[in-house]
């Protein structure tokens, strides 16, 4: 309920409104302007939604000024360091952290739904060896929908859970499908039993020649599973980002389920979001010196300069990323484990510190953000650079399903249609080509 209300006067009809602020249970209180457009006959003008919300959302909380994350009120760093990516994807799928029965009876569906349609495997041989993970992941997601389209009915909630259940469940699977079509080797399916995060690493590591040849299974080592556990956390969901919104825009309109994740996927793609990733480890590559950092330092603040410090500032973190706090933590241990140490990360942790100390980013308060350091960790464990935004579509598939599932049930829902400040050609008349 409103109680506060800001009164807007258009002085040249000397016309007011009263506009109700309403107040969420954390954050910044907003302006509800539904009214603005009956009474005063103006739309409002945000480019890139700086200042609006654009629905009443339960599953996410972030305070970008103090570096808070919350899911479903958790904080982050308690969830990272306590939960594991299912007990996390449930929290924020179902909105409360799983008792072990639940747990385990989720764990179980997921494994269920885990295989994909002998015919969906058939799409891949439709892309070249070369096509990019992400451009094979919008394609095959996106096809699900033609397995699971008329059946559904999306106002019986079952229908609902159970999409969201297939989506998490087959993530895996096909985005290690992406991987092995890419290199030429054949696809692995995914074992009854192995958790999450273990049957990801077999299908992605799995070769007959490591089980029999005595060779190691590096890939079968807990601490494996629990670097991709916690990074799946981290990334699991981020309130309304670019491709949260995509989703919800795209299901607003009642379409598709899995075709809705497709177009996420494919907004999550660009570097400006989860492509930032696969883009950090091309710039600390192209950097390959401490020496050569205050030259791209200098180039990140030169507007003349398209470059950009991949990794660095955010939208709403106007603090240190709390994500990127944790990450650049674990690598510490991951890279013990796995690779012994990365050049790559003493760069990375170099250019943090020059970035950090640089008038240009402190005022601007330019700080780290989640991908700075992920990809440091996702090299450790053998995953190629091109995979890092698939890892981060299949860890934010819980996010997506979950802000989906919300939208589903909101009876206020409305198909998202935004306005516009119309700045082509005025009227005028169509005069045939050979008068002119
Ligand atoms: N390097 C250099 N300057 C930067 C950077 C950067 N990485 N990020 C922002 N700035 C500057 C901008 O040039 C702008 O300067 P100005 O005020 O003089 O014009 C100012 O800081 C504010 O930046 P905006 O681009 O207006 O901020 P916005 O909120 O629109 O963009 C974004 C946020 C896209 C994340 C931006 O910081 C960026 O491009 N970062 C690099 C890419 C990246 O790491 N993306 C991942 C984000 S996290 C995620 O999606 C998972």
């Amino acid at each position: 309920m409103a109680t506060k209300r800001v009164t807007v006067t258009d002085p040249a009809s000397e016309t007011s409104t009263e506009l109700p602020v309403l107040e969420g249970s954390l954050g910044t209180p907003v302006i509800d302007i539904q009214k603005l457009t009956k009474e005063l006959g103006y739309f409002s003008y945000d480019p890139g939604f700086v200042s609006t919300a654009s629905c009443q959302s339960a599953i996410t909380y972030i305070d970008g000024e103090q570096g808070i994350l919350l899911y479903r009120g958790y904080p982050i760093e308690q969830l990272a360091q306590q939960s594991t990516f299912l007990e996390v994807a449930h929290l924020l799928i179902f909105g409360e952290l799983p008792k072990p029965a639940e747990l385990s009876a989720f764990a179980a569906e997921i494994k269920r739904e885990a295989m994909i349609h002998e015919t969906l495997r058939k799409f891949f041989d439709g892309f070249q060896y070369d096509a990019h993970p992400m451009a094979m992941m919008v394609g095959v997601v996106g096809s699900l929908s033609a397995f699971y389209h008329s059946e559904l009915d999306m106002t019986d909630p079952e229908h609902r859970r159970i999409s969201a259940i297939r989506l998490l469940a087959k993530m895996p699977t096909i985005a290690t499908a992406c991987y092995r079509h890419s290199v030429g080797l054949p696809f692995v399916y995914p074992r009854g039993d192995l958790g999450y995060c273990e049957n990801f690493l077999n299908m992605m590591f799995s070769l007959p020649s490591l089980q029999y040849s005595g060779d190691t299974q590096w890939y079968l080592d807990p601490l494996a599973s629990e670097a991709l556990s916690l990074l799946f956390i981290l990334h699991a969901d981020h309130e309304q980002n670019a491709s949260t919104s995509t989703v919800r825009l795209a299901s607003s309109t009642g379409a598709n389920p899995y075709a809705c994740i497709s177009a996420g996927i494919a907004a999550l793609w660009g570097p400006a979001h989860g492509g930032a990733n696969e883009a950090v480890l091309g710039m600390l590559n192209e950097i390959g010196h401490p020496d050569r950092i205050p030259e791209y330092i200098r180039r990140a603040k030169d507007k003349n300069d398209p470059f950009r410090l991949m990794g660095f500032g955010h939208r709403i973190y106007k603090n240190y990323d709390p994500r990127a706090m944790i990450i650049r933590k674990a690598c510490h241990a991951v890279l013990e484990r796995f690779s012994q140490s990365d050049p790559l990360f003493d760069l990375a942790m170099a250019l943090e510190e020059m970035a950090l100390n640089d008038d240009y980013f402190i005022e601007k308060r330019l700080y780290p953000n989640v991908d700075f350091y992920s990809g440091i960790i996702y090299k450790a464990l053998n995953i190629p650079v091109n995979m890092f935004t698939v890892m981060f579509a299949l860890a934010r598939t819980a996010g997506w399903v979950a802000h989906w599932l919300e939208l589903k049930s909101d009876p206020k829902q409305k198909i998202g249609r935004p306005r516009q400040l119309y700045v082509g050609a005025p009227r005028r008349d169509y005069v045939s080509q050979d008068r002119r």
